[in-house]
């Protein structure tokens, strides 16, 4: 068949909107006909060309939520019709790190900047040249085609939109304070960079129990937007977070600072580094350029003080368990979904959407595929940021 798609021919690059060739599914893949998809910053790398696709032409998107519309030979946990969430990486239930409870560290995650199928062939064509699809997904296509572990199931009676932040951004976040800082009752915790990952760090900190939040972001829409989800105090430099974290430790520190920044460097790291207490945890959440190495921090305050540097995937979340739990916190009213979705676009407004990313006025920009321009505008019109 022939669908929509955001694809990337080169990096740096632009996104161009192309009419592509997508094949049937193949054993334990499923067809689905996306219905919103997030804009999650991780996309933009690739744009930048901070971090190149390993395969190009490339069509982005890992943030998902959409319907399956076909079932591939040998498909047993999905049916057509039912409504899905995307994980980014396509857990296998049999390696390792699915055998321990981490579906985030799944080896086929190691797929996801090339995205051939698990078998190896694409796909996506365009032109007669193979596409790869971002983390085997590309949710910046109206109709995808992806393995079936990609895929997490959720009830029908959850809004696609809203539902298609569970695939990255909320767990993403969540999980970087709840499993990677391990933020617990009475915690000081600094956010920094509060966007579409790092609100949701907000959200967890708060949920475990931290007494005090600091969100730091040049932002002011942002800061003000952490204040009304739960952070205690927001503040536009990391310097000034680190002395309010200290005053309200008696001169120790945070307990966790949580890297979320859009494109994240080592300074970034080495100032949270420098802003929490003895054997505090940093989080680094956030990613930069691919070639970039070092993190200047002293190594005599890493030794002497015991502190701990966490990378972190997908927020070390199991998304077969997880996206489920989120969804009865989201039901209990203990997490902010709907909230988090500032304004919607066409896919045809995919950059439009990005450079709203950049020029700071969205928590997320979300792409909804049955939204033409005109619908777009008033969505514009009609969606705020009011908490
Ligand atoms: N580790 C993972 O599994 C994972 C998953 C998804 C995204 N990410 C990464 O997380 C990062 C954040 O993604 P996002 O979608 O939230 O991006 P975003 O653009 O929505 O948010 C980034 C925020 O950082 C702020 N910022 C910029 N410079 C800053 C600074 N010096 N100090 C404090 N804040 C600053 C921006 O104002 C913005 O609010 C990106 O690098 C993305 O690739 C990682
Ligand atoms: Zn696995
Ligand atoms: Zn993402």
């Amino acid at each position: 068949m022939q669908t929509r798609a955001a694809v990337l021919r080169e990096s740096p690059g632009p996104w161009e909107v192309q009419t592509v060739e997508l094949d049937p599914p193949k054993d334990h893949e499923v067809l689905v006909r996306m219905v919103a998809s997030g804009l999650c910053h991780s996309d933009d790398h690739f744009v930048t060309g901070d971090i190149p696709p390993g395969h190009l032409p490339f069509c982005g998107g890992h943030e998902g939520a959409g319907v399956v519309e076909e079932v591939g030979p040998g498909v047993s946990s999905l049916s057509v019709g039912d409504h899905i969430v995307t994980s980014f990486i396509p857990s296998c239930g049999r390696c390792r790190w699915c055998a321990t409870g981490v579906q985030a560290l799944c080896d086929n995650g190691e797929l996801l900047a090339i995205g051939h199928q698990l078998d190896g062939t694409f796909r996506m064509h365009l032109e007669g040249e193979d596409v790869g699809q971002a983390c085997l997904v590309s949710t910046f296509a109206e109709y995808t085609v992806m393995p079936e572990t990609s895929a997490i199931k959720i009830p029908k009676d959850i809004p696609l939109d809203v539902a298609a932040l569970l695939g990255c951004g909320v767990p993403t976040g969540w999980g970087s304070a709840v499993n990677a800082a391990q933020v617990t009752p009475g915690d000081v915790v600094i956010v920094v960079g509060v966007g579409g990952i790092g609100i949701n760090a907000v959200q967890g900190a708060r949920h475990a129990g931290a007494s005090r939040i600091i969100a730091v972001d040049p932002v002011a829409m942002k800061r003000n937007f952490a204040l009304k989800l739960g952070a205690t105090d927001a503040v536009a430099d990391q310097a000034e977070a680190a002395d309010l974290a200290r005053s309200a430790t008696n001169g120790q520190g945070a307990d966790s600072a949580i890297v979320c920044v859009g494109v994240t460097h080592g300074e970034h790291v080495a100032g949270a580094f420098s802003a929490i207490r003895k054997a505090g945890t940093v989080v680094v959440t956030g990613v930069g350029p691919a070639v970039e190495v070092g993190i200047p921090v002293g190594l005599l305050e890493l030794s002497m003080y015991q502190k701990r540097i966490q990378g972190v995937i997908l927020g070390m979340m199991s998304p077969n368990k997880d996206v489920p739990r989120l969804l009865g916190l989201w039901r209990a009213g203990q997490l902010k979904l709907e909230e988090l979705v500032t304004r919607t676009y066409g896919l045809e407004e995919i950059s439009q959407g990005y450079a709203d990313m950049h020029a700071g006025v969205n928590m997320r920009g979300v792409l909804k595929f049955d939204q033409p321009k005109a619908a777009a505008d008033a969505a514009e019109a009609t969606v705020g940021v009011s908490v």
